[in-house]
């Protein structure tokens, strides 16, 4: 087979959601290939959109490759949502100079969260970035970068009230094969007033369903045995059919996806405490495959803090959130995001944090300092005035609490069997798989002859710590 058919017969397996990778070696002997090289940073949502992306890019002949050095365009997918990501964009893009600097052909893009936050800004301060691409214009990206080719800058910023990406089958780049994410919605209409996302992303939109659908199916039949699906306040997921009318929430949606087939796991992430529903608890409850897990940030534990956050939830409604999982789900697990060190935040109204956290039980927390993001309500409003020694020493006494939380969380496990779905293999040894339990845990424990990566195992468990749990495969 020569190179070319090669690429062809490659191309036309990516457009059926597989990955596709030339090896680095193979010289691209058609000039119309090129190659791709693109690094996500952020939420699972710019990984998910990463993937669209490659879609978009193997239709103008663009073949994704592993090796930057190996790339004719190089793009960062960016996180704009605390100013330590956009940092480490920056520092990135130091390095990417160099490499531009020594092959001067290579095009450099930055899509994501900071194209759309600095827009034509970006190509002023950087001078070597070629294609500035916000989340709603990927579509545009081939003629972009047809006018890069010609010699301009390529920018496109505008943000749409439509744009869900529905009919683009994703190519899944980092795929294990097992897992996948399916984004449901795009935007937020939210405005928690530390919160840059409703500015990057735009107002919400869901996907329609049966596009949704469409898409587990598609992964069920190709092997995949979990998908997530992403959106930034996935309960708020609403769609209407234009014809019948008929309306979408996210439990039907929940449920539609749930029916796909039994042996495929759903999870979903993020859900907001202001609009989870108990439909939606009644939902998990009455499917096995949907994970026993809920995702649920309560951001901080004081409800002064929590208006000024404009999360429009206080404390005692997010714990009648928590008792509600509890009376329906018994078995669920719950996973908090909190910042620390919010504008005036006391020493008293950090307490309410820790104490909320104990009580709340969480197997797992994402905790933060408080950035100030440029624009946002709360930069306008309120001064960031809690300082830095404060903001870190705060932070410590909350990771420190949630290990032990999460150790004593995990140790309960011990003695008990979960059906697991296998992952791969363990990080550190190619002798043990690792896989998720429903309540999202991680597993370690000892390979079996007969068992491969996307089985469902019962794993007995007999030790643990903070992070993972370790054990046996049973018979059920
Ligand atoms: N849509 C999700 C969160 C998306 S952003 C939700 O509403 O829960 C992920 C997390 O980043 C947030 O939950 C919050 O904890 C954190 N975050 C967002 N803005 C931040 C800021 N300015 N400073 C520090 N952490 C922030
Ligand atoms: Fe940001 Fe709030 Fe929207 Fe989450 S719900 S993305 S924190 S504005
Ligand atoms: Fe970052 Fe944008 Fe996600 S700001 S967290 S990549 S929506």
């Amino acid at each position: 087979m020569n190179p070319t058919e090669n690429i062809d017969k490659l191309m036309d397996e990516s457009r059926q959601g597989e990955a596709f990778y030339i090896s680095d070696n193979e010289p691209v002997t058609d000039t119309y290939v090129k190659r791709f090289y693109i690094e996500s940073y952020g939420c699972a949502m710019n990984f998910s959109d990463s993937e669209i992306v490659a879609s978009i890019l193997s239709d103008c002949s663009y073949v994704p490759t592993k090796d930057i050095e190996h790339a004719h365009l190089i793009l960062l997918n960016t996180c704009s949502i605390r100013e330590k990501a956009e940092d480490t964009i920056r520092q990135r893009l130091k390095v990417i100079n160099k490499l531009k600097y020594r092959k001067p052909d290579t095009m450099v893009g930055i899509l994501g969260c900071m194209a759309e936050r600095l827009k034509q800004s970006l190509l002023e301060e950087e001078k070597l970035v070629d294609l500035v691409v916000g989340p709603d214009a990927y579509r545009d990206l081939p003629g972009l970068i047809n006018r890069v080719e010609d010699g301009s800058k390529g920018i496109n910023v505008l943000l749409s009230r439509e744009e869900t990406y529905a009919d683009i089958s994703p190519i899944r780049l980092e795929s294990n094969g097992v897992t996948a994410f399916i984004s449901i919605m795009r935007g937020c209409d939210n405005m928690c007033s530390f919160c840059v996302v409703p500015f990057t992303r735009g107002r919400e939109r869901s996907r329609d369903p049966f596009t949704i659908i469409a898409e587990a199916t598609h992964l069920f039949e190709k092997g995949f045995r979990e998908v997530t699906l992403l959106g930034q306040n996935v309960d708020s997921y609403k769609w209407q059919h234009p014809d019948t009318n008929e309306l979408f929430s996210f439990a039907n949606l929940l449920e539609l996806v749930a029916q796909v087939h039994p042996d495929l796991r759903v999870r979903f992430s993020t859900s907001h405490p202001k609009d989870i529903t108990d439909a939606v608890l009644h939902v998990i409850a009455k499917y096995e495959n949907i994970c026993d897990y809920i995702h649920l940030p309560v951001q901080s534990g004081n409800s002064r803090i929590l208006s000024m956050m404009n999360r429009t939830y206080d404390r005692d409604w997010y714990m009648n959130r928590i008792m509600a999982i509890r009376t329906i789900l018994p078995e669920a697990t719950v996973s908090s995001d909190i910042i620390t060190g919010f504008c005036s935040e006391t020493d008293e109204e950090h307490l309410d944090t820790l104490s909320l956290m104990s009580w709340a039980d969480f197997s797992m927390s994402y905790m933060f300092m408080y950035s100030e993001r440029p624009g946002t309500l709360a930069a306008r409003k309120y001064k960031d005035d809690i300082p830095d020694e404060v903001k870190k020493s705060r932070l410590s006494e909350i990771v420190a609490l949630q290990n032990d939380i999460a150790r004593a969380h995990n140790a309960r496990d011990i003695g008990k069997t979960f059906k697991v779905l296998i992952e791969g293999d363990s990080r550190k040894s190619n002798d043990e798989f690792k896989g998720r339990t429903s309540q999202n845990k991680m597993v370690v424990f000892p390979k079996e002859p007969g068992f491969k990566p996307g089985d469902y195992v019962h794993v007995y468990i007999e030790s643990s710590n903070s992070a993972t749990l370790k054990g046996h495969i049973v018979k059920p």
